[in-house]
C-alpha cells in the first residue's frame, strides 16, 4: 500500500482574528498543496474556538465573530470541503472527553517545561503555576489555559492524525502529544496514532516577522497583513516595512539580516517573479547581491514585494468577495464538516474506552464473570 495514501492530515486556527500571510507561510499554503496532491486518506482542517477561549473566557463575543472569518480565509486560500473536511472544534464532544482521560498521563512539571506554555504564560503576563497567590502583580493563570497542550493531543489523536502541517511555534505541541500517545498505547496497548510535524520547507515561512521587524507577525502587535486586505492597504503596509536602518543612501552596502523585505521574498518570491516584475536579475540571489554590494536601493526592493504580495493575495481577495455573499452556506459547510468530524472522533473514543476498560455496557465478559462470582444470572 502506498504510505502516502494512508496519511490523515489534521491541522487548526484559533478563532482570535482573521488569518494573514504568516498564517499562509506557515501554513495555509502547505495544506492547499496537499489538498490538491490527494495523497492522504483523510484531511481535517478545524477552528479552534475552544482552545481560543483558554484564554478568551472574558472575550467570547471575539471567539464567535471571529469563527466565520477564518472559515472564509480557509475557503478563500483554496481549501475545498469536497476534499478536506472543515469543522469547529467545541462541536466535537469527545474531545474534551478524551481530554480528561489524557490529563492522567502528563505530570505538570511537564506542562510547566512545554516551551510554547512558557512563552504564553510570560506574553500573558500569568503568575507561575506554582507561584503563591500576589506574589507579583501578574495573574493567576486558568488551568484550561495551562492544560491547553494536553487538549491538543485530543484534537490531533481523535482523527488518527499522521501529519500536521504548521507553523513552528507547534512544534512542543506535537512533542508532547506523541508522548502522550507513547505513554497511553504502553499502558493500555496500542490505540493511538503518533503524528508528525510537517513544517514548511524555508526558514522564512516558518517564521515569518512582522512588518515592524519584530520576531512574530501578531495580531497584539498590529504589525500583521492580513489575507483579505485591500490592494491599498497592502501598498502602505509594504511601504512602511522595516529594513535596514544602516542603509541609507542607495550607494551604502546594504544588510540581508533581520531586514524584513528580504525576509519576506525568501518566503514569496519565486523566479518567476523575478523574471515578471525585475527582469534585470536572474534571481533574488541576484538582487541580494546587488543590494548587499551596495546601488540598490529600498524602494525598488519593497516595489518587488508589493508586486509579488499583490499577485498573491489578489485571487485570495476575489474568492473571499465570493464565499461573503453567502455566509448561511459557509455554516452550513461547517455543520455537515462538523458531523462527520464527529463521527471519526466518536469511533476514537469508543476504542479509548474500551482500551481503558471502561465500556461496561458493552462488555459481555466483564458482566458474565461477575454474574458467575455473585451467582446471579
Ligand atoms: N495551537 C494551534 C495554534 O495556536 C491551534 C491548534 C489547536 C492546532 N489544535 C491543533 C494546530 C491541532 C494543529 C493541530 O495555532
Amino acid at each position: 500500500m502506498d504510505k502516502e495514501k494512508e496519511r490523515v492530515i489534521l491541522t487548526g486556527d484559533r478563532p482570535t482574528g482573521r488569518l494573514h500571510i504568516g498564517h499562509f507561510v506557515g501554513s495555509l499554503r502547505n495544506r492547499v498543496a496537499l489538498q490538491n496532491e490527494g495523497k492522504y486518506k483523510d484531511m481535517f482542517v478545524f477552528i479552534a474556538d475552544a482552545q481560543a477561549l483558554t484564554d478568551n473566557m472574558d472575550n467570547p463575543e471575539k471567539v464567535r465573530q471571529n469563527v466565520i472569518e477564518v472559515a472564509l480565509d480557509y475557503l478563500s486560500v483554496g481549501l475545498d470541503p469536497d476534499k478536506v473536511t472543515m469543522y469547529i472544534q467545541s462541536q466535537i464532544p469527545e474531545l474534551t472527553e478524551l481530554t480528561f482521560y489524557y490529563m492522567d498521563l502528563v505530570t505538570v512539571a511537564r506542562l510547566q517545561r512545554n516551551p510554547t506554555v512558557k512563552t504564553e504564560m510570560a506574553m500573558r503576563g500569568y503568575r507561575d503555576s506554582d507561584g503563591e497567590e500576589g506574589d507579583d502583580n501578574k495573574k493567576g493563570m486558568p488551568v484550561g489555559f495551562f492544560t491547553y497542550p494536553i487538549s491538543q493531543a485530543a484534537d490531533i489523536t481523535a482523527f488518527m492524525a499522521t501529519t500536521v502541517p504548521t507553523g513552528d511555534d507547534q512544534k512542543p505541541m506535537i512533542e508532547q502529544t506523541v508522548e502522550i500517545v507513547r505513554r497511553f498505547n504502553s499502558i493500555y496497548g496500542d490505540t493511538l496514532v503518533e503524528p508528525e510535524i510537517l513544517l514548511p520547507s524555508n526558514a522564512a515561512s516558518q517564521r515569518l516577522p512582522g512588518t515592524d521587524g519584530k520576531a512574530k507577525m501578531s495580531k497584539s502587535l498590529g504589525n500583521c497583513i492580513y489575507l483579505s486586505e485591500t490592494a491599498e492597504e497592502v501598498h502602505k503596509k509594504v511601504m512602511s516595512m522595516y529594513t535596514d536602518p544602516l542603509h541609507l543612501k542607495v550607494t551604502d552596502p546594504g544588510h540581508l539580516e533581520g531586514n524584513t523585505v528580504f525576509t519576506y521574498l525568501d518566503a514569496f518570491c519565486t523566479d518567476d517573479h523575478i523574471a515578471r516584475y525585475l527582469p534585470e536579475y536572474a534571481c533574488l540571489d541576484e538582487v541580494k547581491a546587488h543590494y548587499t554590494r551596495g546601488g540598490l536601493g529600498d524602494m525598488k526592493v519593497k516595489r518587488l514585494l508589493e508586486n509579488v504580495l499583490q499577485e498573491t493575495l489578489e485571487p485570495i481577495r476575489n474568492r473571499r468577495a465570493g464565499f461573503e455573499k453567502d455566509i448561511p452556506a459557509v455554516y452550513e459547510m461547517l455543520r455537515q464538516g462538523s458531523l462527520k468530524a464527529r463521527e471519526t472522533a466518536a469511533d476514537t473514543l469508543s476504542r479509548v474506552k474500551k482500551a481503558m476498560k471502561i465500556d461496561y455496557f458493552d462488555d459481555v465478559d466483564l458482566i458474565a464473570e461477575q454474574a458467575r462470582r455473585y451467582g446471579s444470572r
